[in-house]
């Protein structure tokens, strides 16, 4: 991908070389079905960028190309047709809506569009209207569409209503109880179950006036999907704030579907992806991460291979449930996440002293690759090549700082303990034993022989081992796995506040 290419054109490419791979389809074959211009892909690869009608249509030809057996989840035998308003907001992910629409009518679900004015600059009525097979509505006062379907039918009709992406402004007209517009109208005047799917640039997701509308939709009874974390569309913006995907989305619109039809035996894992509200508030959350150098003279050190991305991605999803966060990172070269107090160390030893002064913490979560030896003595000056004999390196033991911390005096103990087993083989049994042996409450192991390409990677299979026994996850992203284990992690906070 080309440095600096505009979000549309990037997002749209990424999307169409996902598609290549997918259907294995050439190129020129692929620009020529799409819009008729077999240099498109090549163009774009390039660094040309497209107007947002060209992009509304070759989403709309890779959405249709899509076929109906690829994705399904349970939705279609589940779910008899069901009618859900989509509310699209006005934000550079409103084209994930398309893919959206044709998944959720694969599944049988009739979908009504609404669109606010500022949603029509980033994708067309014409677009969205082509794919739910209905007439789209952008104007309150539209008398031919308030005669033909006013706001009040269009919240009574749907079984749930899904806002998607919703802006910071969508957000705080919600939580006001505006209704100076279609959209907000519709939300004001419907008693059906809504689901937001929040996007926008991590400063204004964690500004305060949001995390406070956000808030108060929570109490409200609002559902949430996401945000993600992840690179936004401005250039060189990452963070806490990018509209969940697809799959998450889905993932979270079934389980409500599902309520709405009266089922009330929703499996568990369907809600994956629908965060819990800020089920963190107020607790203190202590995350290590990345590998720890220990010098061997001014210029060598002993490293490992570990990125940080894990950790990192726990410290973000911790601080998105309202956790006061501190990641104490060793050298790695990621970016703060937003909102989290950030300490950065080198050695095993400053990782210990750092995590040491954020205490008293409610979880503690031990994600760093620890370098488990340092040099005796690490020579003052550059050691030199050419004496008798080759430089030999006395090691000692580092502290463990996840056994440290899991052993300290009662009160300064973190009531939720949390290690990662990194583990080449018997994976399983190493890891029950470290957890026995560090006193953990839970020990996350996966499997980092190099086949599996975890350390430094962005992917992760893993298994959470609790006294109660195993878990095996799926492979997920880093990005998954932090989401999931900090939402088990609230939950386990909460039992044990309430049993104390
Ligand atoms: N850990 C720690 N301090 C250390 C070593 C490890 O806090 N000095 C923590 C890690 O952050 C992880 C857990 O202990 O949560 C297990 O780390 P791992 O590297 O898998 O195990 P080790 O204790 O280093 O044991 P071994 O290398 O023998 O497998």
């Amino acid at each position: 991908m080309i440095p600096g290419m505009p979000g549309t054109t990037r997002d749209l490419l990424s999307d169409i070389e996902t598609f290549l791979a997918e259907f294995g389809v050439s190129p020129t074959k692929f620009g020529l079905a799409a819009i008729n211009d077999g240099h498109l892909v090549k163009n774009l690869r390039g660094g040309a960028s497209v107007t947002l009608r060209t992009a509304d249509k070759v989403r709309a030809y890779m959405a249709e190309q899509r076929s109906p057996s690829l994705a399904h989840d349970g939705l279609e035998s589940a779910v008899p047709p069901r009618r859900l308003l989509l509310i699209i907001g006005g934000g550079i992910a409103a084209y994930k809506c398309l893919e959206l629409i044709r998944r959720l009518r694969e599944r049988q679900v009739m979908v009504r569009a609404v669109m606010t004015q500022a949603a029509c600059q980033f994708i067309t009525p014409l677009c969205v209207g082509a794919l739910t097979g209905e007439r789209v509505s952008n104007e309150l006062f539209d008398l031919n569409q308030e005669h033909d379907i006013g706001h009040v039918r269009l919240a009574r009709e749907a079984a749930l209503i899904v806002v998607a992406p919703a802006t910071a402004d969508l957000l705080a007209k919600m939580a006001g109880g505006h209704a100076d517009d279609l959209a907000s109208a519709v939300l004001m005047a419907t008693d059906k179950p809504v689901l937001v799917a929040p996007a926008m640039n991590p400063r204004m997701w964690l500004n305060p006036a949001t995390q406070r509308n956000v808030a108060l939709l929570h109490a409200d009874g609002v559902h949430f999907v996401g945000p993600e974390v992840g690179e936004m569309a401005e250039r060189g913006e990452a963070g806490l704030g990018r509209m969940a995907e697809v799959p998450q989305l889905l993932a979270a619109i079934e389980p409500l579907l599902r309520e709405a039809d009266g089922a009330t035996d929703t499996p568990r894992e369907w809600g994956a992806g629908a965060a819990p509200g800020l089920a963190m508030a107020g607790r203190r959350v202590l995350v290590t991460a990345g590998p720890t150098h220990e010098p061997i003279d001014p210029v060598r050190y002993i490293a490992n291979r570990s990125s940080g991305k894990q950790g990192a991605a726990i410290a973000q999803h911790a601080r998105a449930l309202g956790a006061q966060v501190t990641l104490v990172l060793g050298p790695a070269h990621i970016p703060d996440p937003e909102g989290v107090e950030v300490v950065r160390v080198e050695t095993a030893r400053e990782m210990l002293a750092a995590a040491e002064a954020a205490l008293p913490a409610d979880v503690a979560i031990f994600a760093a690759a620890v370098a488990d030896w340092r040099v005796a003595s690490q020579a003052h000056d550059k050691i030199k090549k050419g004496g008798k004999a080759l430089p030999r390196l006395e090691l000692i033991e580092n502290p463990d700082i996840l056994k440290t911390i899991a052993s300290a005096r009662p009160g300064m103990r973190p009531p939720l303990v949390i290690g990662f087993a990194a583990e080449t083989q018997n994976v399983l049994e190493y890891a029950k034993a470290k957890r026995r042996a560090k006193g953990a409450d839970w020990i996350v192991a996966n499997d980092v022989s190099p086949q599996t390409g975890i350390m430094g990677g962005d992917r992760n299979t893993v298994h959470l081992i609790t006294a109660e026994g195993v878990e095996s996850w799926p492979e997920l992203d880093k990005d998954e796995v932090a989401r999931r284990l900090m939402e088990r992690a609230a939950e386990r906070l909460a039992a044990i506040t309430a049993a104390t």
